[in-house]
């Protein structure tokens, strides 16, 4: 059994431990060189504005751009799942900021996730991946999640079913370039567990590549609202930028000039059941994982680059809108009176201290509904680089 929280100490199946042992050990030769300042260059190319420092990039993965190319492939196809029906992509939608309009999707046999799908947007900055999860590192430990994880079944692989999943991969003729060309020191990258190791080395390059730093914010082109509401984000009184904070309004970005690296979950005040300051289950966060009572309801701030393109919101996809995302803000939690799971969050005991109640007014808080959209790029959910390979008919022309 393979379970969301991944590393918490359960048992799992013996081809997901050779694939996390090969995921953490094997050292791949690898192509990030270090300069006399130290400082790390990439051979892959970002193509990031200059003020943004470079992301970390795993030592046994670095990326390329075959990799970036065999991991898009893969991430648009249904043949990656048990029966045929479900890709990465069913859940990530590219003009969505790759998530998927819903409050829960369901996996390939129909079962309901608890949570929201998340956008996968600048992913590679991210400290701890999912919306509670501090025991997933990197994007290929996350990734084992959706592919081999039983609770909830997303892709639905499993001891019994991966090699026939992987034959009919085989079977693909384009995907014998595609391997041969993102590892090419293998002989047979398509064959037995070393492919399932490639697969999600692919996987994880394509969405790490996943960059968005091209909306109005990034361009100087704000109007005059968007800029009222920039500075009621940043303001005292409102407290946003605590927790939303730097180039991926969140504090738990991490990149080649952090030194030291923080792990923050907060809890906002969206649930107070029974006025005992827990979550509704399995959705209790930093606690699922750890169960420590202090970790209750304590989630990762998400960045907000594209978040208007991609609600329900919050981890449950409990909130319609990003004008009650901030009304909640401003009454310093949830009170929520209709099923399900009434209750009143404001006077959750384990809320973060810069959850407060402030007073705001109606074009306030459009205002700051402006500035949210002004972080919508429009050249990263049109971008041919990031978009679905198998429906233009030239399969095998991966110019971008
Ligand atoms: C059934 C829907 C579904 C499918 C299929 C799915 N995901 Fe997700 N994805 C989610 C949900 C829901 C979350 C949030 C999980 C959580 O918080 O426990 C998520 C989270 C993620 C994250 C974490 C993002 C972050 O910022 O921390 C990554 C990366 C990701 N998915 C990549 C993938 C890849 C790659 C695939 C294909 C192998 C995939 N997903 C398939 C629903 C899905
Ligand atoms: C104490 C830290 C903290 C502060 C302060 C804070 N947030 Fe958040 N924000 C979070 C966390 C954590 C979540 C996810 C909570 C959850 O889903 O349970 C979140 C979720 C959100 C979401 C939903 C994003 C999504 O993808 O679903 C938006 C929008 C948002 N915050 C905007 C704001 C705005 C605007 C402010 C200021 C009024 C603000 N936040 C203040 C930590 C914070």
């Amino acid at each position: 059994m393979i379970k969301r929280q991944l590393g918490a100490g359960i048992c799992r199946p013996a081809l997901v431990v050779a694939l996390l042992i090969m995921l953490t050990g094997c050292l791949e030769q690898s192509r990030t060189t270090v300069d006399d300042q130290g400082a790390r260059v990439s051979g892959f190319d970002w193509g990031l504005p200059d003020h943004i420092p470079l992301p970390r990039e795993p030592e046994d993965n670095p990326m390329t751009e075959e990799k970036f190319q065999l991991g898009r492939h893969l991430f648009y196809d249904t043949r990656l799942s048990s029966n045929g029906t479900i890709s990465c992509s069913s859940c990530h939608h590219q003009d969505k900021a790759f998530s998927d309009g819903l409050a829960q999707a369901s996996g390939a046999t129909g079962e309901r996730h608890p949570r929201n799908s998340q956008a996968l947007v600048n992913v590679a900055w991210n400290n701890s991946l999912t919306w509670g999860n501090p025991s997933l590192g990197t994007i290929e430990k996350q990734i084992m999640i959706p592919l081999f994880g039983d609770d909830p079944i997303e892709h639905g692989l499993n001891e019994g079913n991966h090699e026939q999943v992987l034959r009919n991969l085989q079977a693909e003729p384009v995907y014998a370039s595609l391997f041969a060309e993102a590892f090419p020191e293998q002989s047979d990258p398509l064959a037995g567990d070393l492919a399932w190791d490639n697969i999600v080395k692919a996987l994880g390059s394509f969405v790490r590549g996943l960059v968005s730093f091209d909306s109005d914010f990034d361009r100087g082109t704000m109007s005059e609202q968007a800029l009222r509401g920039e500075r009621l984000f940043n303001s005292e009184r409102l407290e946003c930028f605590h927790c939303h904070a730097g180039y991926n309004f969140t504090d738990a970005t991490t990149d080649r000039l952090t030194t030291f690296n923080t792990v923050l979950f907060h809890n906002t005040g969206l649930y107070n059941i029974d006025g005992l300051g827990a979550y509704p289950s399995p959705n209790t966060g930093r606690h699922e994982v750890t169960g420590n009572p202090g970790h209750m309801g304590q989630f990762r701030a998400p960045g907000l680059r594209n978040v208007a393109l991609t609600a329900p919101y919050n981890h449950d996809g409990s909130v319609d809108t990003l004008e009650d995302v901030i009304r909640n803000y401003a009454a310093g939690g949830r009170l929520r009176v209709s099923p399900p799971y009434p209750g009143d969050g404001r006077m959750n005991p384990y809320k973060d201290g810069f959850i407060v109640s402030f007073s705001i007014t109606e074009s306030e808080i459009q205002d700051l509904v402006a500035f949210l959209e002004s972080l919508t790029d429009q050249a990263f959910i049109a971008n041919p680089r990031f978009s679905n390979p198998w429906t233009d008919n030239s399969n095998k022309d991966l110019t971008p």
